[in-house]
């Protein structure tokens, strides 16, 4: 494993015992961390709580946990029970670390706990509902996590093995409070899908993929067939952006409806972005809602669409238009189906990195100039860490504005030149990503021209896009084209839109821009100012 196994839960959940455990199976160092604590205050905890109080006593507990973290050393680490209750601290776990849940019942935890008087939470009072009122209390601090491992009636032996193979995966995790998921980036491992599926225990799958996908990938979904055994429903939908329709996702809604799913129906999103995001809403509004899992099989939608919870379908009058929020169960990204997938379908999933990479995430950035003639040929290696970069540059942003109330629509950057080029061309002329390129420039151009953003950066963004081999321009007449458009992007206010804007890498923020001042450049073909 290459990075630290943190185990998270209740006290008394067997953390301890299984991080013993699995350290030794893995051959790594195991800390408990209320004993490495203990050694450097050189009191037990009870004496801390006592002398100097709980808060003394978290903010010790960070400061070790902060050093395990990052000197360098992989180890399995028993946490306290109330270690991941602050966010910034558990989020930082989640990003360095993977971290499990062991997850217990109240019974097994009063069985396990005793004495209470060796524990400073149990000490006083009623010991079962000390226990009912922290695990509700923290319930989104154990749930944001990589995984969770009950440990009722588990053996050690077991669960050690269970926390190492999740270790080993180290799948990313997008931390949303009890409505968090993990996000698998593995390559060619089609039962990690089935282990995500078998997990969620379905009453029925309702796949949904579109003609290309199912041609292509269809035989993927083999080994879930055969592995699980309920119902499969399968909706496959004609292929393409002009196809993100009502229509569409009534075929979905009708399928499922038709074979008379119930709540605990699972709909299997296996596809782009426009699959995704139409399966996603119809998972969202059948029977008010049921769960979903995003397998995407293009690159655009690994590093995009796949994640963070954003549905709908596209109107006459414009994309996106219509849609909800609603998070995946999980996603499973494989590799593997990016083998199939036509070049210029791979390159425009590359605009959307260099998107989230100049507004959020300078290292990502780098690394896109550091690898760009690999990531262009699509070198597996190389594009698999790009890939789980970029998801985790996502699920920050994700994690800390789910509805874009203000810093997600930083990753719209692009997007309102982008989407009305898409819109103008009927969306046959240009892939998403390669209108969110032209898009990129044109704004971030527009703005450097009027002193919004750094021109520099405008320049560096553009020379990496086009060394990635997307298109970094569009015609005067499709820039024309495309000006009729801007006015119906869903995130106008009025006769203004926000749009993102970099003065220092990595580091985006929002500008209102009027409307009518760049649909006039727009019109003009140039983002020069007049
Ligand atoms: N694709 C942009 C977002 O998810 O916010």
């Amino acid at each position: 494993m290459d990075r630290s196994l943190l185990l998270s839960g209740m006290m008394a959940s067997g953390k301890s015992t299984v991080g013993r455990h699995a350290a030794a199976k893995a051959g790594v160092p195991f800390v408990d961390l209320d004993a490495a604590v203990e050694a450097r205050a050189g009191q037990s905890v009870a004496e801390l709580f006592e002398a100097r109080g709980e808060g003394a006593f978290r903010e010790l507990e960070a400061l070790v946990l902060r050093e395990l973290l990052h000197d360098g050393v992989v180890r399995v680490v028993a946490l306290g029970g109330g270690a991941m209750v602050a966010r910034a601290l558990r989020h930082e776990c989640l990003e360095h670390a993977t971290v499990v849940t062991l997850g217990a019942s109240v019974e097994t935890i009063l069985a396990r706990a005793q004495p209470f008087s060796t524990r400073p939470l149990l000490a006083s009072g009623d010991p079962r509902a000390t226990i009912l009122r922290l695990t509700q209390a923290r319930a989104d601090a154990y749930a944001e996590t990589h995984a969770t491992l009950s440990t009722n009636d588990r053996d050690v032996d077991t669960l050690a093995d269970e926390a190492l193979a999740v270790a080993h995966r180290a799948p990313l995790s997008m931390p949303i409070g009890q409505r968090s998921y993990a996000i698998d980036v593995v390559v060619d491992a089609p039962e990690r899908l089935v282990d995500v599926l078998a997990g969620l225990v379905p009453s029925s799958l309702i796949f949904v993929s579109d003609s290309n996908v199912d041609r292509c990938r269809g035989t993927a979904l083999r080994p879930v067939r055969r592995a699980l055994s309920v119902d499969c429903i399968d909706v496959v939908l004609p292929a393409g952006e002009e196809h993100k329709t009502l229509t569409s996702v009534s075929t979905i809604w009708e399928a499922a409806l038709g074979h008379g799913i119930d709540r605990d129906a699972v709909v299997v999103a296996f596809g782009g972005g426009v699959v995704g995001d139409m399966a996603g809403f119809a998972a969202a509004t059948l029977l008010r809602g049921i769960r979903f899992v995003q397998v995407p099989t293009t690159l655009l939608s690994m590093v995009d669409s796949s994640v963070g919870g954003k549905t709908g379908f596209d109107a006459p009058s414009g994309k996106n238009l219509i849609g909800a929020f609603h998070q995946p169960s999980a996603v499973v990204a494989d590799m593997a189906h990016l083998q199939t997938l036509p070049a210029r379908q791979r390159i425009s999933g590359l605009a959307e990195v260099v998107k989230v990479a100049v507004c959020t995430d300078l290292s990502l950035f780098e690394f896109c100039e550091r690898h760009a003639h690999a990531i262009a040929r699509g070198e597996g290696g190389v594009l698999r860490e790009m890939v789980r970069r970029a998801v985790a540059a996502k699920a920050r942003v994700v994690r800390d504005d789910e509805h874009e109330d203000g810093l997600r629509a930083l990753l719209n950057a692009g997007h309102t030149a982008g989407h009305a080029l898409e819109t103008a061309g009927g969306y046959r002329t240009w892939l998403h990503g390669e209108a969110v390129a032209a898009g990129l420039v044109f704004e971030l151009q527009w703005l450097a021209a009027r002193g919004l953003a750094s021109r520099i950066i405008a320049d560096r963004t553009e020379a990496l896009l086009r060394e990635l081999g997307l298109p970094t321009g569009a015609t005067p007449r499709e820039w024309a084209a495309a000006a009729g458009y801007v006015a119906a992007d869903k995130k106008r206010r009025g006769r203004h839109i926000l749009v993102p804007t970099v003065t220092a890498l990595g580091g985006g923020e929002l500008v209102r821009v009027r409307i009518a001042e760049l649909e006039a450049s727009l019109r003009a073909g140039s983002p020069a100012a007049p």
